[in-house]
């Protein structure tokens, strides 16, 4: 199939879709955005993903254009139209458009678009690579803003040498990733950041926190400092997308590691730096015990939604 899309209450091609030019998602990058995948046709915690929309829309004043049950519906429908029951469902809420001043009009209305990728492969059976890079983004990070800038160039800066996500380090200790939760084990101890402004409280962050209660592993919402790294036992990420895939190796570049603590005075000709120095700063075993016994308990509910007995046959 080719990719749905939908934009202000129509289904449309990708490529048919005009944005208006003074539209401020794209003219200030002011809306927020979710995503979420599509397991045998059903969408994976739809609600907690619909819970933290709400929340971003709150914290920058957006008022949230549909109910729970409209954009169940409506994700549900462009699922059904897409064809696809494995697949990738984005979608965007900006504050809407009026002329171009920061400030907002009495008029702004919200703007939707959502869009339906099929999916390909499953993430969670590769393994990863992470380039440390410093995490210079504002500290509202828990709203989830379509403001990327930050994630893209460090995540495009991972590809670049070699690695598949960034590993954000803010003051000398781990956040997350460019687009996912990082998780350290060190002694049977799971290790991930507190859910506080730092980082993005993943849904599927929170879903592996219940999946550890069940199986008794024991859990630090903890931030790891960067000097620790090297003595973890396993290292994983967790996002909707790459669901629990562990990390085999991590990378830093010795001219960046300074800006993993402090921010550096001055200010660089490019924030794309052509990298000439990176170590790894640690490698091990992938996927290790704990991310394996993590990995299976999540396919298995994967598996249990995908054999769930569709609505309209009850
Ligand atoms: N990203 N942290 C960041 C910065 C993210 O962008 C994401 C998700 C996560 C994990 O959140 P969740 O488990 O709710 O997917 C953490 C999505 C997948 C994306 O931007 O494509």
């Amino acid at each position: 199939m080719t990719a749905l899309g939908f934009y202000n209450g129509q289904f449309v091609q990708l490529d048919s879709l005009q944005v208006p030019i003074e539209e401020r998602g794209h003219q200030f990058g002011d809306g927020v955005y979710e995503y979420v995948q599509i397991y045998g046709g059903r969408p994976f915690l739809l609600q907690a993903h619909l819970k933290r929309l709400e929340r971003s829309l709150v914290a920058i004043g957006i008022p949230n254009p549909y109910s729970a049950e409209e954009w169940t519906q409506l994700i549900n429908e462009a699922v059904r139209r897409s064809g696809e029951s494995e697949a990738a469902v984005y979608w965007q809420v900006t504050r809407g458009v009026a002329p171009r001043v920061h400030v907002f009009s009495n008029t702004l209305r919200p703007m939707v678009s959502l869009t339906v990728y099929p999916r390909v492969g499953q993430e969670s059976t590769h393994e990863m690579s992470l380039l440390a890079w410093p995490d210079e983004r504002w500290t509202h990070v828990w709203v989830k803003t379509i403001n990327l800038l930050p994630n893209i160039l460090a995540k495009e800066m991972a590809k670049r040498n070699g690695a598949n996500e960034a590993l954000l380090v803010r003051e000398g200790r781990v956040t997350e990733g460019g687009s996912s939760n990082v998780w350290f084990v060190f002694k049977q101890t799971l290790y991930t950041a507190p859910a506080n402004r730092y980082i993005l409280n993943g849904i599927t962050r929170q879903f592996v926190l219940k999946l550890a209660a069940q199986l008794n592993i024991s859990v630090a919402e903890e931030p790891v400092d960067w000097q620790r790294v090297p003595d973890a036992d396993e290292v994983f990420v967790t996002s909707s997308s790459a669901e629990v895939t562990g990390v085999s190796k991590i990378l830093v570049d010795r001219q960046v590691e300074g800006a993993l603590h402090s921010v550096p005075p001055g200010i660089p000709g490019t924030l794309l730096p052509e990298l000439k120095n990176i170590r790894t700063v640690w490698t091990g075993t992938c996927p290790g015990t704990v991310t394996q016994r993590l990995q299976q308990a999540f396919s298995e509910q994967l598996q249990q939604l995908r054999d769930a007995v569709p609505a309209e046959l009850l």
